[in-house]
């Protein structure tokens, strides 16, 4: 099939790889000319494991090719995935405006019968506004069908889970478009769930809401956990063993962060909220994980005596979680900024990330070694592999004070506290 992806970002950008992977030829299309000649050159313009790969790949063979001539490519394919950004308007609604300009576009451009498809994570209703901006901007009547198709991919494992999902939603009220659908996604094995567009846009904001519920239950559990001296990840085992609860999304730590979570709990929550059936639980969500980050900071700053002024802190990760060169929403950014507003200096590292704040009292560093040397305290931010094997027998040397948090729960504890350090995880006793 001819595919158009609209959008370049990450789920554009992966969903037309796996797609031409899948054999179809695809199209990208975005506004951003330099994003758009770095495609076509075969580089990523985001740092995503396994992306590039592909990418060049499908570059070479011509099953993918870039463009920003917008009319060609729309009257050239048949089915068009809108895959442009959502952004979080300030009272937490989501912001739809890139993708009612591209639904006009399509209704403009529009020369035969053609699937539209929402891969972007749209409130509940969205559909019914594609529909309506592509037909009161067509210049002639032609036949349409509007699909909702939400993306669950993760960042850093974007490309597995896009290849592998759990189960693909196909939201639409049109035969046609759901076996054009479902011959689309015919070589991906798992299970395909059929609904109307407004359960499968639903399915999206309640799916990352609950995980974000799990994230949250955890982290204020290890609160009290961290109370009564009991250690989360041993409770968090004894729970996710048991099949209806489930391992996964239950490591307490600092919050959850990036483009999605934050974005799309607010956006429901604004959706209940103008529905009039507010979802309590999801309010309480923000709020521990509003509040997640500062709880270790607290920590920190009881241990060195209640005042971080002229105290140095090493923070190790920008990134808001490993594999990724994201900081979206990172803890690590709202962690860097409590430090500064207590006027401590802070010296971070990440082994992709470049810090972009202009705070005179925060520096990059590009090791380790030289990030820690001369602080009074390390805090782990992300959960970067390279930290995990971190040699603390040689950093311990370099410190100021050996006061090690750990806002991951990431490394071995009895193993740094023989080396010297005074050890603090998230409840991680
Ligand atoms: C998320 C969803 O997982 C994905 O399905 C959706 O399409 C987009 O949003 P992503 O934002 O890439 O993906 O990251 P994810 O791996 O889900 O992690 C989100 C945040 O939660 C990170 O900050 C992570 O560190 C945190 N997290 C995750 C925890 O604190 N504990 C956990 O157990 C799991």
């Amino acid at each position: 099939m001819k595919l158009l992806i609209v959008g370049t970002g990450y789920v554009g950008t992966t969903t037309g790889l796996v797609f031409a992977e899948m054999g179809h030829q695809v199209t990208g299309l975005d506004v951003d000319t330099q994003k758009i000649q770095s495609l076509q050159a075969g580089n990523l313009h985001f740092y995503e494991p396994g992306l590039d790969e592909l990418l060049r790949k499908h570059v070479k063979n011509e099953t993918i090719t870039f463009t920003d001539n917008i009319k060609k490519a729309i009257e050239m394919n048949d089915v068009i995935f809108i895959c442009v950004g959502t952004p979080k308007e300030e009272n937490g609604s989501a912001d739809l405006s890139y993708v009612k300009n591209v639904a006009q576009d399509i209704g403009r451009y529009m020369n035969r019968s053609k699937v539209i498809v929402t891969k972007s994570t749209v409130p509940v209703g969205t559909a019914e506004l594609v529909t309506e901006w592509i037909k009161t901007s067509q210049l002639q009547s032609v036949p349409f069908a509007v699909v909702s198709n939400p993306e669950f991919l993760r960042e850093g494992s974007a490309l597995a889970d896009a290849l592998k999902p759990d189960r693909i939603v196909i939201g639409s009220t049109s035969d046609t478009a759901r076996r054009i659908m479902r011959e689309l996604y015919d070589n991906f094995q798992c299970p395909i769930i059929e609904t109307n567009p407004k359960a499968s846009e639903m399915i999206k904001y309640a799916a990352n809401s609950f995980l974000a519920l799990k994230i949250s239950f955890i982290n204020e559990l290890a609160r009290l956990c961290d109370k009564l001296e009991i250690n989360i990840n041993d409770v968090a085992q004894g729970m996710g063993l048991d099949h209806r609860i489930g391992p996964h999304f239950f490591r307490a730590g600092l919050g959850y962060g990036g483009s999605c979570f934050p974005k799309d709990v607010n956006a429901l929550l604004h959706t209940a909220e103008a529905t009039g059936s507010p979802l309590t639980i999801l309010e309480s969500v923000v709020q521990v994980n509003t509040e997640q980050p500062l709880y270790l900071l607290n920590k920190l700053k009881q241990a060195l005596g209640g005042n971080l002024q002229e105290k140095t802190i090493a923070v190790l990760g920008l990134a808001f979680k490993a594999n990724t060169d994201d900081t979206r929403e990172s803890a690590s950014i709202k962690i860097i900024e409590a430090l500064i507003n207590e006027q401590a200096n802070v010296k971070v590292h990440d082994p992709v990330v470049k810090w972009s704040g202009s705070s005179a009292g925060c520096h990059q560093f590009k090791t380790v070694a030289d990030t820690v040397s001369g602080t009074d305290a390390v805090m782990i931010c992300t959960d970067w592999d390279e930290y995990r094997e971190l040699d603390w027998s040689k950093l311990k040397p370099l410190v100021k004070q050996p006061y090690l948090f750990d806002g991951r729960n990431m490394v071995d504890k009895e193993h740094v506290a023989k080396m010297g350090f005074y050890y603090t995880g998230v409840a991680n006793h």
